[in-house]
């Protein structure tokens, strides 16, 4: 058993504002609620899911009070139809690769996905919800993590799997996810939803920005958003649509093929006018997350920054069974899979015009800037523009994983590492402008880019005591400036986000 193994143990206790002991000091200035989402078990039935992304769902919560440098912890499992079959009939409706029986595979990709939603949480249409990479969100309830049902929409969009991912506009005051139609037809969708649209209670709507049929649709995770562009990266690993509805043993992830020969397109859709803008090929890699997105208006390049992986090896790395040790293939020489994951932070500039480079005007330039990052996050105000600081989980050495913050310009990193630990998603924090004491003392390059005055908040599993933390660390200098202990383990989860409006 590798020694992280409690990262996968599922966990029956839930809080309700319990009271953390801290070490250190949280600043004063720190006030709202980091909400996190992942799995809370993963035996249903007395059977282990396949796959970390299917244990069930369940809502973490840290709620720092202003002033007081105090943490309360409450967690959740997320009660909703797949948790109650599961829990009451032991029955584990298909997933992404758990796959249930035949009727129920097609059962779920027809007209009955899971809502399962533990993948990420967001706030969509002034609704807290749970997202998942099937169409259903779940609502929940802000203060005591209960769920309250499917988040509906307004339109009748016809789609199979959607991002856990959507992206931010305040500036247009909108929302933009993509999806996927499977079907005679397959199709990419790009839609946006405006953040009025759900005034006064109403359901939001999607609206359909650009589309694009595809005869092999790929795995997509998620995309960029540049102010003009939504650009969608689409990994060679793709599947015939015709699989879902044959019989046949896994379950959804299990139908899609490596194709490297197709390379790795990049599809630049015009927001304004839903025109593929354009279309370039890159030799291939597999993605699960871009970092940032923007346009380099000097250039005419898209530059867009992810954490790219040689191929789609680490989808299978993810089964319950390798990260438990019990691989049997040829990788498993290479140590526990969390011990050798090999995300590279890398810089993609796609040219968007003929930048007049003759025969090489449409390439993809490629630059790595870190070796060994996942989950990587960067500050709100940096969304979208060319920017400094990605954060993310340091993945690169054995026995542990750490947190980094790598300036993008330079590729210069800060890590914190701590032994026998291992981190999660580090989320940064701004520090409100309201609370900057001095601000003549503030280097006038950072008073236009402060994109690290603030906190990162990170989940860690201490696997020497087989408990789980949140650490705090100072934006600028990395360090360390308190951990607050929860009193079991957490299982390794996936994202959250910070609301400062979460005070109860
Ligand atoms: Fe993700």
């Amino acid at each position: 058993m590798p020694a992280y193994s409690p990262g996968f143990r599922s966990l029956d206790t839930e809080h309700d504002g319990l009271a953390l002991d801290v070490d250190g000091e949280i600043p004063a200035w720190l006030s709202g609620s980091l909400v996190r989402n992942g799995p809370g078990r993963f035996e249903v039935g007395g059977e282990r899911v396949e796959h970390w992304f299917d244990g069930l769902a369940m809502l973490h919560k840290f709620r720092f009070e202003e002033g007081g440098g105090k943490v309360c912890y409450s967690n959740r499992f997320l009660r909703t139809e797949a948790y109650r079959e599961a829990v009451e009939e032991g029955r584990l409706t298909s997933q992404f690769a758990t796959s249930g029986s035949y009727l129920d595979q097609l059962r779920s990709f027809l007209d009955d996905p899971t809502d399962n939603a533990n993948v990420n949480v967001d706030r969509v249409g002034g609704e807290y919800v749970a997202l998942t990479e099937t169409p259903r969100r779940v609502r929940f309830d802000p203060t005591d993590l209960s769920a309250r049902g499917d988040q509906t929409y307004a339109d009748d969009m016809t789609v199979h799997h959607v991002t856990a991912h959507l992206r931010h506009d305040d500036r247009r005051g909108e929302t933009v996810g993509y999806a996927t139609q499977f079907g005679r037809t397959n199709k990419y969708h790009v839609y946006r939803v405006l953040d009025d649209s759900t005034a006064n209670g109403a359901r939001p709507s999607r609206v359909p920005v650009a589309s694009l049929e595809v005869e092999r649709p790929a795995y997509l995770h998620s995309f960029g958003l540049t102010r003009r562009y939504a650009v969608i990266v689409e990994p060679p690993f793709v599947v015939n649509p015709m699989r879902f509805l044959l019989p046949g043993s896994g379950g959804f992830i299990d139908k899609f093929r490596w194709k490297p020969e197709r390379g790795t397109r990049f599809l630049v859709f015009d927001r304004e006018t839903g025109d593929l803008t354009a279309e370039r090929t890159a030799p291939p890699f597999f993605f699960f997350h871009t970092v940032n997105a923007f346009e380099d208006d000097e250039t005419g390049e898209i530059v867009v920054d992810l954490v790219a992986y040689e191929d789609a090896a680490i989808v299978r790395d993810l089964f319950m069974a390798s990260v438990e040790g019990d691989r049997e293939d040829s990788a498993a020489d290479a140590g526990p899979v969390l011990d050798a994951a090999t995300g590279e932070l890398a810089r993609f500039r796609v040219p968007v015009e003929d930048s007049g480079r003759g025969a090489d005007g449409g390439r993809v330039e490629r630059r790595n800037l870190y070796t060994g990052m996942e989950l990587p996050r960067i500050a709100p105000r940096a969304r979208m523009e060319p920017y400094r600081y990605a954060y993310g989980q340091a993945t690169a050495r054995k026995g542990q994983n750490g947190l980094a913050k790598v300036n993008v310009e330079t590729g210069e990193a800060t890590e914190w590492w701590a032994d026998g630990c291992y981190a999660g998603e580090p989320i940064f924090v701004p520090k409100p402008a309201s609370e900057e004491d001095d601000e003549d003392s503030v280097a006038p390059e950072d008073r236009e880019r402060p994109e690290d005055r603030g906190v990162v908040l990170a989940p860690v599993l201490d696997t020497e005591t087989e408990e789980s933390l949140l650490v705090v660390l100072d934006g600028e200098t990395f360090e360390e400036l308190a951990r607050a202990h929860v009193p079991h383990h957490i299982p390794f989860g996936f994202h959250g986000e910070f609301f400062a409006e979460i005070t109860t």
